[in-house]
């Protein structure tokens, strides 16, 4: 699982380095997919559910499971781009979200600083003897800070040899609450944040889920494993992998 987080770390950062004011989202995507195989590993969303691309790529007000195509990347976007890889039968989820041109507006940079947090947070619970509501309510307590609200339909989970595994993992709970992490777990910690209120519901495309009342959300992902060492980032460019 280290293995397939490198890949995607470098996969995300490949990515990123292609958002700019006039690329199509569907061309960084067709990289992204290029990537990925010419590495060996095969992109986890395509053809998952019928899913038909390899990045989830959400503008603005769109939470997350946008479909590239044809749109146009342009300043002021607020971008959310979601991968997936499997490498030699294991998976690994990470997301982040990037806005386009420059420094973001004051609110725009707090959401982002707040989702961001959230996800540390969360990553920081992540440990053997913790509950999953310690690892959900961190999420909350952070994502909630500045008055922004976190999404309650849709979850991180649980990552192996499959992209979703038990447990879900609310992005809202209670402390001392829930199942008893234990070494070796790992996590797609991912949490959705919206600067109004938490409601979302899905475009007629069957995919895309935007915020209910067209506020802006931002995501951020990482596939974390307890270890006993603590909590370790799979989802990150590794100068070494060794396994
Ligand atoms: N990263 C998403 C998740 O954690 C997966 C995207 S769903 C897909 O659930 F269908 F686009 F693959
Ligand atoms: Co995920």
């Amino acid at each position: 699982m280290r293995a397939a987080g490198n890949l995607l770390a470098l996969t995300m950062q490949e990515v990123l380095n292609r958002i700019e004011p006039g690329a199509k989202d569907g061309d960084v995507d067709r990289f992204a997919e290029e990537f990925i195989r010419s590495h060996g590993a095969l992109p986890a969303f395509k053809g998952y559910n019928g899913y038909p691309k390899t990045l989830c790529m959400s503008f603005n007000e769109q939470v997350v499971h946008g479909i590239p195509g044809n749109r146009r990347i342009k300043e002021g976007d607020l971008i959310g781009i979601d991968c997936g890889v499997i490498l030699n039968e294991y998976y690994s989820d990470m997301a982040r979200s990037v806005y386009v041109g420059g420094e973001p507006p004051r609110r725009i940079k707090q959401l982002m600083e707040a989702t961001q947090s959230a996800l540390a947070s969360g990553i920081e619970n992540m440990r053997e003897g913790k509950r999953l509501g310690d690892v959900s309510s961190a999420v909350q307590t952070q994502a909630e800070a500045h008055g922004f609200s976190v999404v309650r339909s849709l979850v991180g989970h649980g990552i192996g040899t499959s992209m979703h595994e038990e447990p879900q993992v609310p992005n809202y709970g209670s402390p001392g609450t829930g199942p008893e992490i234990k070494n070796g777990m790992v996590f797609a910690i991912e949490p959705m944040v919206n600067m109004g209120r938490y409601a979302v519901k899905t475009l007629p495309d069957g995919w895309t889920i935007v915020t209910a009342d067209n506020s802006l959300s931002c995501h951020f992902e990482n596939t974390v494993a307890a270890t006993p060492d603590g909590p370790e980032i799979l989802s990150r460019v590794q100068s070494a992998v060794n396994i």
